[in-house]
């Protein structure tokens, strides 16, 4: 089907820590996106480096790597139609402050530093951070449970 892709979102620490991780599943259960992948890690400074590599010169590249490897992360892959730029959408703004009720963080969070959710924001990035993230065995195919009424 055109329009299929995979993302990868992140509960970031601060998302776990709060106990948000079912409800921001939930969210993307509901919206009709399937899960392929899902692991919770305790990331090193040198993935979060990699992962936040177009970062590396902002002010805040160190205090980023140091929030999001204070605790576990749950790192997951979610398919479906469009689901790279309905994610971003779901989760809203990179500043909580202007991301609107509704979305992940306008509802979970305040400031920019503590902002619960990652989402990748491109098909390529999608691509690059999933690699960086996960095996391809580790990402699963598999059916509907829909055909457990044709037995
Ligand atoms: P970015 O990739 O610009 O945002 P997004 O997560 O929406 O793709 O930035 C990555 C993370 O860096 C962002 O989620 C939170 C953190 N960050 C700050 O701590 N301060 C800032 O001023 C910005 C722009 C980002
Ligand atoms: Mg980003």
């Amino acid at each position: 089907m055109s329009g299929w892709q995979r993302t990868l979102i992140a509960v970031k620490p601060d998302g776990v820590q709060r106990r948000l991780v079912g409800q921001i599943i939930q969210r993307f259960e509901q919206r009709g996106f399937k899960l392929v992948g899902l692991k919770m890690v305790q990331a090193s400074h040198g993935i979060l480096s990699e992962h936040y590599g177009e970062l590396r010169t902002k002010p805040f590249f160190q205090s980023l790597l140091t929030y999001m490897s204070s605790g576990p992360v749950v790192v997951m892959v979610w398919e479906g139609h469009n689901v790279v730029q309905a994610s971003r959408k779901m989760v809203g703004q990179t500043n909580p402050a202007e991301a609107p009720a509704g979305t992940i963080r306008g509802d979970f969070s305040v400031h920019v530093s503590r902002n619960v959710v990652h989402a990748s924001d491109s098909q390529e990035g999608a691509q690059k951070e999933i690699q960086l993230w996960f095996q391809g065995k580790d990402l699963l195919d598999w059916d509907c449970c829909d055909q457990i009424y044709t037995i």
